[in-house]
C-alpha cells in the first residue's frame, strides 16, 4: 500500500509508525493497516518488501486465534470483506487493504513493551556481557551468546517515543503502570511465548524473544494489542544451525542488514536503496517464516 493510497482511506488516520498505519472507525474500533515498508537499524527503507504487511497481519491473526483460550485480545477480523462488511465505507479499498488490514478492538495502551526472552541475545547480550545483568537484574554466570534461558526472561522496555526502547527493570514497570497490572502482564506474556515458542519449535523456527504490547478497553479489560509473534516483534532463527557462542542468523532481515553492513553504510541519511536480490531474497524470507510457522502458503 503506498503512501497515497493510505491518504484515501476514508477513515481518521491517527498514526503512522515505522511499518504500520492506524485509522479510527469509531470510539471502539480501529483499523490497523501493515504495509511492505522494511526497517533496519531503526530506519526506513525507501523499498517496500513485497507481501511483507500481508505476512505480519496475517500471521499475528494466526497465533491470536491459536491464543484464544489463553489472552483476551484485540483481533475483531483480518479478512477484509468481513471488515468491509463492518465498515462499509472501505469498499472501494478493498485491494489496498486485502491482507494487509486488521479491524481491532480500540484500547489505551500501556505504556510498556512486555519483552520475553528465551534466548540471550541482541541487547540483553550486550548489557549481560558488560556488567552479568540484565536490565539491572544479576544473570547466572558463564552464559554464552544466544544461550537458552529455562524458564524464559521477562524484561520490560519502556516505548519510547523517538529512537530506542529503554530496558526497566519490573520493579520499575510497577511504578510505571501498578503493581497488579504488572504482574498480570507478566503473566499473560510468559505464557504467549511459551506457547508460542513451543508451536515454532516444532515447525524448524526458534522464537529468540518477543515483544508485546497490551492495552485497556473502556470496560477495563486487559487486552493483548498489536502483532504477535511476528518476524518483525521477535527474533526468529531458523533452528538447523543454532549454535550458542555466537550471533546467530536472524530469520528475516538478515539480507538487508548484510547489505548494508557490505556497503558500509553509516546508518545516517540517506538511505541506501536496496538492490533487487536483496528486496526479492527478503520477501522470499517473510513468505517462508509464514508458511514454516502456519504450515501453508500465504493465501
Ligand atoms: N488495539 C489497539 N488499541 C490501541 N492502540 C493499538 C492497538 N493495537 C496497536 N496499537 C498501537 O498502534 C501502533 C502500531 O503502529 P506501529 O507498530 O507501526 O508503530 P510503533 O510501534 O508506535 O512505532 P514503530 O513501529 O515505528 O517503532 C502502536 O503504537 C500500538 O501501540
Ligand atoms: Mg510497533
Amino acid at each position: 500500500m503506498t503512501v497515497a493510497e493510505m491518504a484515501r482511506l476514508p477513515l481518521r488516520h491517527l498514526r503512522r509508525g515505522k511499518v504500520r498505519e492506524v485509522y479510527e472507525v469509531s470510539s471502539e474500533r480501529l483499523l490497523l493497516v501493515a504495509t511492505d515498508r522494511v526497517s533496519a537499524f531503526d530506519v526506513v527503507m525507501a523499498e517496500a518488501i513485497p507481501h511483507k504487511g500481508a505476512v505480519l497481519t496475517q500471521l499475528t491473526a494466526w497465533w491470536l486465534r491459536r491464543l484464544e483460550d489463553d489472552v483476551w485480545h484485540h483481533m475483531v477480523s483480518a479478512d477484509v470483506d468481513e471488515i468491509i462488511e463492518a465498515v462499509p465505507e472501505l469498499a472501494p479499498h478493498r485491494s489496498a487493504l486485502a491482507g494487509r488490514a486488521m479491524l481491532c478492538r480500540r484500547t489505551t495502551p500501556f505504556p510498556v513493551e512486555c519483552v520475553v526472552r528465551g534466548y540471550l541475545s541482541g541487547s540483553a547480550w550486550k548489557e549481560y556481557r558488560a556488567h552479568g545483568t540484565l536490565a539491572g537484574e544479576r544473570l547466572a554466570e558463564g552464559l554464552r551468546e544466544s544461550e537458552r534461558f529455562d524458564p524464559a526472561v521477562f524484561s520490560p522496555a519502556t516505548k519510547a517515543e523517538t529512537g530506542h526502547d529503554e530496558n526497566i527493570t519490573i520493579a520499575r514497570m510497577a511504578e510505571i503502570i501498578g503493581a497488579t497490572e504488572t504482574a498480570e502482564l507478566e503473566r499473560l506474556s510468559r505464557r504467549i511465548y511459551e506457547r508460542g515458542r513451543a508451536i515454532a519449535s516444532e515447525r524448524g523456527i526458534i522464537i529468540a524473544d518477543t515483544k508485546f504490547e497490551f492495552g485497556r478497553t473502556d470496560e477495563g479489560r486487559i487486552t493483548l494489542i498489536d502483532e504477535v509473534l511476528t518476524p518483525d516483534s521477535s527474533r526468529f532463527w531458523p533452528a538447523d544451525g543454532y549454535q550458542p557462542g555466537r550471533s546467530q542468523p536472524s530469520f528475516d532481515k538478515q539480507f538487508v542488514r548484510d547489505y548494508l553492513e557490505e556497503i558500509r553504510w553509516n546508518k545516517q541519511p540517506p538511505v541506501p536503496s536496496l538492490p533487487d536480490d536483496v528486496v526479492l531474497k527478503t520477501r522470499d524470507k517473510y513468505l517462508e517464516a509464514y508458511r514454516r510457522i502456519t504450515g501453508h502458503e500465504l493465501p
